[in-house]
């Protein structure tokens, strides 16, 4: 068995899914006809051959633009559908997704239209597969804490179905200490916490996520690997790290896979997975994510069990069902 073979075959697990940002040009196309909304690109070539990036900002540009063809709850539909479908075929057995409501409440799609889309594309995909879910609201960091306290509240309805939240967007010169009151609310109302720290921002993020947020887990964190003590903190909270390696070549990041740190990171004894972001914008999805690393890091067989199994780990999912996994 190659080891393609083994991470296809592998049950995984994806914990940093942005699910606008599986949004596949096709299908972009074919909402915004539907709704009859107008794109800046006019064909899928055109659009696709937009996506070239040397960092966050340029990807985030694109992305704004292309969910603004959201307005239905049918199109949160079928966008979370195709993902899941997507995935299911992948081995993918456990799914954490981000969903960015201020993205869709600036346009005027309402907060019950985005969620009650989104929802019941999960629930459908845990019927028809046992596929298990959670579902996380991203705050926008480039937006004020006023904006996500609005956010909240108008989340708070729904509370039922949210499992915890998130900090998205522009990273530098938003740093987590920006939301600190939002989050406190948060937490208050019994939400997991986790946010993006140490894409782009300097490892002083990773330490305010951690210890002024106290966050549950941290999205990205490519660069505590800049600071020794910040890995022990890491390590000794037993903090998981959802690693996008795609995403991290295509917004430059790293400048080539073979280059990747997530082995450094294991090596480290960091709890890093595996995980695809914005898939329809970074080349690929969790099975593309795995094959690169094969393909370009010369990873071990060992090392990709460890991955997947830090996925199990790093999840929200309850014990019990951990436990199945493991
Ligand atoms: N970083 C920050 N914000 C985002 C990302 C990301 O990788 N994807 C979607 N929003
Ligand atoms: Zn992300």
């Amino acid at each position: 068995e190659t080891l393609i073979e083994l991470s296809k075959k592998m049950p995984k697990t994806e914990l940093h899914l942005h699910i606008e940002g599986t949004f596949e040009p096709e299908q972009m196309f074919a909402i915004a006809q539907r709704n009859q909304v107008e794109l800046k690109y006019h064909t899928v070539e055109a659009l696709k051959a937009a996506y070239q990036f040397t960092n966050l900002q340029d990807f985030l540009d694109l992305y704004y633009q292309g969910m603004s063809v959201l307005l239905h709850e049918a199109d949160f539909y079928d966008l979370t559908m195709a993902y899941l479908s997507k995935v299911h075929s992948e081995n993918v057995v456990h799914v954490e997704i981000f969903f960015d409501p201020q993205g869709h409440l600036s346009r005027g799609v309402p907060f019950d239209t985005q969620i009650n889309g989104i929802y019941n594309a999960l629930k459908d995909a845990e019927t028809k597969w046992g596929m298990t879910f959670k579902l996380i609201m991203s705050f926008l960091r480039h937006l004020s804490e006023e904006s996500a306290f609005e956010t909240l509240e108008l989340s708070k309805p729904f509370l039922p179905l949210i499992d915890g939240v998130g900090l998205d967007s522009s990273e530098v010169g938003h740093p987590p200490e920006k939301f600190l009151r939002v989050f406190e609310a948060c937490k208050d109302l019994g939400l997991k916490v986790t946010a993006h720290a140490g894409e782009e921002g300097p490892p002083e993020y990773v330490w305010q996520a951690i210890d002024q947020i106290g966050v549950d887990r941290i999205d990205h964190g490519n660069r505590a690997l800049e600071d020794d003590q910040l890995i022990e903190e890491i390590k000794k909270r037993g903090l998981t790290l959802t690693v996008c390696p795609l995403s991290n070549l295509k917004l430059c990041v790293v400048n080539d896979m073979k280059d990747h740190p997530i082995k450094t990171m294991l090596k480290r004894g960091l709890n890093a997975t595996v995980n695809s972001d914005d898939p329809a914008y970074f080349g690929g999805y969790m099975a593309d994510n795995y094959a690169s690393l094969i393909t370009h890091t010369g990873i071990s067989k060992e090392e990709l069990l460890q991955l997947a199994q830090n996925g199990i780990t790093g999840s929200w999912m309850e014990n019990n069902l951990k436990e199945k996994h493991l």
